[in-house]
């Protein structure tokens, strides 16, 4: 089975790519199509395992599923489970998006609590708080967690954080609920805001999306429709510092500058030159960068947690001293030890807070990914280290990238996938 990529380092990058459409717009986007007895399709889905797994999943509940070239049919007019596959749920967090969809469409729903990953506990009290609130009587058995959705009603919701995952749950939930439903600190990603504009073209009536305050007047009901999500905003943040590690010059399209922001601001900082034009980025980098002092990971539109491990893997090879502060996740320093062994000078301070000095190069060596984002930041790592790396367990980066090797290779890197 296909497990590890085998990478010869120094190679500069060329040319252009084309940035996939948003893993973390995609999946909510399919959770939330559960609400209309009708037919989508979705143009454009990102080929990754999470979205597979989504498949196979909406298929276990019932609905009908076509896979074409460019886009997938998803009717769910005849759905007839409100169980998700437990098994299922455990590969993939994102499951939980369904719930909110699960409770619109039945009034019940059954869950098994979804696991934590190793980035962090990933909690849903947030979630349940914010059902409960609503109306929703929530019983725990044993793994298994029941709703009722019976007595539901509006309310007035405030997020002690702006989870994306919460707000999402309770848009999908409560775009049918007759009444004003309102959440403060509402989380304000792209992908949030997307989700909305798939409802609302669903008939939704959702304001205030991309704001701190997210208003939402119940419909009747909801009607199928066509919708391409957007571009993937950490897949085009990791293509930008590909470039800025091994130097070169990149063009991304189907990217979106506005949603990158505070990275292109970083990395002009350290000096890399980059352009923005529409949905076009063009990044280059003669790999004489200095260190930008500080990264400091916040929600949106602060900088990502998705691209902290990248850009930490980029401060290891930058002139000088970072520190580096992950405030989302308590345990996302994953790569630490893997880096340190190709040679990086880190020092872990605590659970959200490292400091980095550059060296002038890494050596290559086998190293293992631990998580989704953290085996992307290994691949980078690789790219750059004298020698030839192998980068295990990719499984974890195909749940979200597209062929990642493929589009590197094809902008100059040397990569076997074997
Ligand atoms: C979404 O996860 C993304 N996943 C994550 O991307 C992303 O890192 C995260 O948002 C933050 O931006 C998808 O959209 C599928 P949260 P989500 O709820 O919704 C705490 C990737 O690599 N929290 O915004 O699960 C939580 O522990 C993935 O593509 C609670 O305390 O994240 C975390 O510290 C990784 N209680 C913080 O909030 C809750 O009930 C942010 O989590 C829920 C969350």
């Amino acid at each position: 089975m296909l497990d590890k990529y085998v990478i010869h380092g120094g190679n500069k990058l060329y040319g252009s790519v084309t940035i996939q459409t948003s893993k973390n717009a995609t999946l909510p986007i399919m959770a939330a199509s559960i609400i209309a007895k009708d037919k989508f399709k979705i143009f454009n889905p990102p080929k990754i395992s999470d979205v597979n797994n989504m498949l196979l999943i909406l298929n276990k509940l019932g609905a009908i599923i076509e896979e074409k070239d460019n886009y997938i049919q998803i009717d769910n007019t005849s759905l007839n489970n409100l169980k998700i596959d437990c098994k299922l749920s455990k590969t993939m967090r994102s499951s939980i998006f369904l719930l909110g969809a699960l409770l619109n469409r039945f009034k019940f729903a059954i869950i098994s609590a979804p696991g934590g990953c190793k980035i962090g506990k990933r909690p849903i009290d947030l979630h349940i708080n914010s059902f409960k609130k609503l109306g929703v009587e929530v019983k725990t058995c044993g793994k298994q967690l029941y709703f009722n959705a019976l007595n539901s009603h509006p309310a007035k919701i405030k997020l002690k954080l702006p989870s994306v995952g919460a707000t999402e749950n309770i848009i999908e939930f409560a775009c049918t609920l007759k009444g004003k439903t309102t959440i403060k600190n509402a989380a304000r990603e792209p992908e949030v805001v997307d989700l909305c504009n798939f409802l609302n073209l669903m008939g939704a009536k959702i304001y205030g999306a991309g704001s701190k305050t997210i208003t939402i007047y119940g419909v009747d009901s909801l009607r199928g429709v066509k919708y391409t999500p957007i571009s993937d905003r950490i897949v085009a943040g990791t293509i930008m510092i590909a470039t800025a590690i091994c130097g070169g010059k990149v063009c991304l399209k189907h990217a979106n500058p506005e949603q990158n922001k505070k990275l292109i601001e970083i990395l002009r900082l350290i000096g890399c030159k980059i352009e923005t034009k529409c949905d076009i980025i063009t990044i280059s980098s003669d790999a004489n960068l200095v260190s930008p002092k500080n990264i400091l990971t916040g929600f949106y539109p602060n900088f990502p947690t998705d691209l902290q491990s990248m850009m930490l893997t980029l401060c290891c090879v930058l002139k000088g001293k970072t520190t580096v502060q992950e405030s989302v996740f308590e345990n996302r320093f994953l790569t630490v030890p893997a880096l340190i062994k190709m040679g990086a000078n880190i020092k872990q301070i605590n659970k959200h807070k490292i400091v980095v000095n550059g060296v002038k190069s890494l050596y290559a060596a086998r190293v293992k990914s631990t998580d989704l984002r953290g085996g992307a930041a290994l691949i980078l790592a690789g790219l750059v280290a004298d020698g030839t790396t192998k980068v295990t367990n990719i499984k974890l980066v195909n749940r979200g990238y597209q062929n990642l090797h493929e589009m590197l290779n094809s902008l100059g890197a040397c990569i076997k996938y074997e």
